[in-house]
């Protein structure tokens, strides 16, 4: 089986990307031939500073180094060290309808929040289809925010083989992860746009300044607490052990726990997992070219798996190549 996953290079990371995204791309390293990839080009539909977008496009890279995407098992590149995806997403376009992009929420969403729409904003899934399709991948983690796109993509590779009569892309699926949405220190969904992250890499006392201040209820000390409805406790969730989450849920069903005591175990959890990969990423940092390397590699590798799938929709649709007869 073939994974693959983008993230945009459009900001730092936090808890909610690892916990809904990376951790499962890690993951899927040791059971699936994984491409993992930084999709600078959509992320030029946000960040327009050329300075800025090849910082945040190396500091990806640094997270998942340092979180343990091992470079030998999973292919880690650029989406523009394969340019053809930009040619497929133009074919791609020839054969897909207007009303089909036109229907899709996350444009819908953005437009509807006052972002003036590009054309490649509008055009976002026919490259993310592009991105999915010319690896023939057969299975795309994703958060559920994504799920539609893939839908899309799924859409367009039926459109191309109907329309040239041949099977020249498998048809992709989504592959969900069981996490669910991360909650930010403020309760709403984690995220960027929101500004209530925690960042998997910020300073460990700023890290621990935003776990403090994490939103909970009023409910005195002295009378029991629900956990389900309390985003420590969801936080709780993804850092301890099964034995420590049940002995929180004890400790919350009863009197006399302060909400202070779990987000002090919070940082502690966040701390002890977060801070190896840090200095993990900060010797990392020091060596420049060992990434550039490792990027360099992966995009040598994904675009040779690219070119023979290229070669095949150039012929099935007529346009020839240089160079071949
Ligand atoms: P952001 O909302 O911070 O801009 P992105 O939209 O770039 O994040 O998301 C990148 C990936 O991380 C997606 O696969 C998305 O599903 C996942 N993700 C982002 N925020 C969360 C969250 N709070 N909980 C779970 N998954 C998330
Ligand atoms: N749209 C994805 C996101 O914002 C990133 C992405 C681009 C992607 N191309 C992809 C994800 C292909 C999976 C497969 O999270």
């Amino acid at each position: 089986m073939r994974i693959l996953s983008g993230v945009q290079p459009s900001g730092k990371l936090h808890l909610g990307n690892y916990f809904g995204a990376m951790k499962q791309h890690i993951e899927d390293q040791d059971a699936h031939e994984a491409f993992i990839f930084i999709a600078n080009y959509h992320a030029l539909t946000t960040i327009q500073d050329a300075g800025r977008l090849r910082e945040l496009t190396r500091d990806v890279a640094l997270d998942y180094l340092a979180l343990g995407l091992d470079p030998k098992k999973a292919c880690l590149f650029r989406q523009s060290d394969v340019p053809e995806v930009t040619e497929l997403a133009w074919i791609l376009s020839t054969v897909t309808g207007m009303g089909l992009l036109e229907r899709a929420h996350s444009y819908k969403d953005k437009v509807a929040k006052g972002i003036s729409a590009s054309v490649g904003l509008f055009a976002y899934p026919m490259l993310m289809a592009a991105d999915i399709l010319i690896y023939r991948s057969n299975l795309v983690p994703v958060g559920k925010d994504q799920v539609q796109h893939i839908e899309m993509t799924q859409d367009m590779a039926g459109y191309f083989n109907n329309t040239f009569g041949r099977e020249v892309f498998v048809r992709p699926e989504a592959k969900l992860n069981e996490a669910a949405i991360v909650p930010g220190i403020d309760g709403q969904k984690m995220s960027k746009s929101y500004g209530n992250t925690i960042e998997l890499f910020e300073d460990p006392k700023s890290a621990r300044t935003k776990i403090m201040s994490i939103k909970t209820d009023s409910t005195p000390v002295d009378a029991p607490k629900n956990p389900e409805t309390c985003n420590v406790f969801a936080l709780l969730r993804l850092l301890a052990s099964r034995e420590e989450l049940a002995e929180w849920e004890r400790r919350y069903r009863a009197p006399g726990m302060g909400y202070g005591d779990a987000k002090k175990r919070l940082a502690e959890l966040f701390e002890d997992r977060f801070g190896p990969a840090r200095e993990r990423r900060a010797a990392l940092a020091k060596d420049a070219r060992r990434v550039e390397d490792v990027l360099a590699d992966g995009g040598r590798r994904a675009r040779a798996a690219a070119e023979p799938v290229m070669q095949d929709v150039r012929e099935a649709c007529g346009i020839i190549k240089a160079g071949r007869t």
